[in-house]
């Protein structure tokens, strides 16, 4: 399925992930370099948060008490369009979302 990041400076990178992949590995895979990912996915980190495009974001399920509450120690702003990128699995509903790369990670 396909993934669209954009990055800070406006530059898109569009990459092709396996079914099952998150988010966050499929960046980490693809050398997307903003996405940190201390935690390897384990959700207490907090360094793989994304922006996730305002026309996907009916597509996703809703985040969990505990993304929510990592994501309240998120070094970027938070905002509605805010996930935890280890948290979207990849699934053929989720083909061509596209996630914006926050400021920073720390
Ligand atoms: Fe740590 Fe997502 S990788 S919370």
């Amino acid at each position: 399925a396909k993934i669209t990041f954009v990055r800070r400076t406006g530059q898109q990178e569009t990459v092709d992930a396996e079914m099952g992949t998150s988010v966050m590995e499929a960046a980490l895979d693809n050398d997307i370099d903003e996405i940190v990912a201390e935690c390897g996915g384990s959700m207490s980190c907090a360094t793989c948060h994304v922006y996730v495009d305002d026309k996907d974001l009916g597509r996703l399920a809703p985040p969990s008490d505990t993304e929510t509450a990592m994501l309240e120690g998120a070094a970027a702003p938070v905002k509605p369009s805010s996930r935890l990128s280890c948290q979207l699995t990849m699934t053929a509903g989720l083909d061509g979302i596209t996630v914006f790369l926050p400021e920073e990670q720390y």
